[in-house]
């Protein structure tokens, strides 16, 4: 079966770990694959739901490109483009916004666990980010859209806008309603200071995680100075419930690795974490260091990256001009 793939990461910089092992590992693989075709696109203008500066937002769009390229995104493969110049993205997201409803919204964990107490400082856009998410994948008629974990409810809201859509207008399977691609385990990978905090670039501490642009000593400090607890590495999974560093960092090593959580406990149970940090900074450099040395080289290949983008805008505007159009006729425009 073809899959049609979408997908999207916000250009805000950091792009860490929890992107490469929840998501980009991932695009990587489906980009491989000759049966799928893969749109993956750069999210700008969700990345302004919160304040950018303007020239760093332009860097950022580049080395987003950069790394989806320096992960092993085949550009000749897959489509990559950056989500405003497709103005599609702005005006389906009006029109969805008129489907969906507000206590769908109000249902949003990540708007709440984002805004905190200052949920009345925070901009519309934030609040309604999801429906612009529904446009992107709607648009093309995605069929499966692979995410890290935090990203499931926002998918959940997709499928019941398309659903709504379609029913409302009486245009059965207009939108095509698409399936999330979690993967089973691995899809959170946790802060490495907070093993119950997500990994995430707008944490304050750079500590907290593994930027895809670190360098190996960089990573080796930061893997250094993880949160561990003072008992040795468990030898039954069960026992990680209650370790949730311990479980956080046998993860990465696993994902990394290509192995189960199963496996990584068979090595390193009973083993203390010095050893354990050891080999997991060979692993990570081993992975990491390449794809940072990459980026490091095509952010400075400016016109590659533009060339990429535009070949990208016109195929995907070409889909989405489409959609869009279909889209007024229905709504009676
Ligand atoms: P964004 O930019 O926050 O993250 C990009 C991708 O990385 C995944 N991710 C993680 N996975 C595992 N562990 C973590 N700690 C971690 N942190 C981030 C995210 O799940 C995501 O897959 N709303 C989306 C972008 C978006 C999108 C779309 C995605 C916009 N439109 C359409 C899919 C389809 C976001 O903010 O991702």
């Amino acid at each position: 079966m073809v899959k049609k793939i979408f997908s999207g990461v916000q250009p805000t910089g950091n792009l860490h770990l929890g992107n490469y092992l929840g998501a980009i590992k991932n695009f990587v693989e489906l980009n491989n694959d000759k049966k799928n075709e893969c749109i993956f696109c750069v999210v700008d203008l969700h990345a302004i739901t919160v304040k950018q500066d303007p020239k760093q937002l332009r860097n950022n769009i580049r080395e987003t490109v950069a790394t989806f390229i320096a992960c092993g995104i085949d550009p000749q493969k897959s489509i990559i483009f950056n989500q405003s110049k497709v103005s599609a993205h702005s005006e389906a997201a009006w029109i969805l916004s008129c489907v969906a409803r507000m206590g769908w919204l109000n249902r949003m964990t990540q708007f709440k666990e984002k805004v905190g107490k200052d949920k009345e400082k925070a901009s519309i856009g934030l609040y309604s980010y999801p429906i612009l998410m529904a446009a992107d994948i709607l648009l093309y008629d995605a069929s499966h859209v692979p995410v890290g974990e935090d990203q499931k409810q926002h998918l959940e809201i997709c499928r019941d806008i398309a659903q709504r859509f379609n029913n409302d207008f009486n245009v059965d399977d207009f939108f095509k309603v698409p399936e999330p691609l979690i993967q089973n385990e691995f899809a959170r990978i946790m802060s490495l200071k907070d093993g119950t905090k997500k990994m995430s670039k707008s944490e304050l501490s750079d500590l907290s995680r593994i930027n895809l642009t670190d360098s190996k000593d960089i990573i080796i400090n930061k893997i250094k100075k993880a949160k561990t607890d003072p008992l040795p590495l468990p030898s039954v999974i069960t026992e990680l419930e209650k370790r949730p560093e311990a479980k956080n960092l046998l993860g990465i090593y696993s994902s990394l690795t290509n192995s189960t959580l199963e496996k990584t406990v068979e090595i390193f149970g009973g083993k203390n974490f010095s050893e354990f940090k050891e080999k997991l900074s060979q692993v990570l450099i081993e992975k990491i260091d390449p794809i940072s040395m990459e980026i490091k080289k095509l952010v400075n290949e400016k016109e590659f990256l533009d060339k990429i983008l535009l070949e990208g805008y016109n195929k995907a505007e070409n889909i989405a001009s489409n959609k869009i159009k279909k889209m007024h006729e229905i709504v009676g425009f």
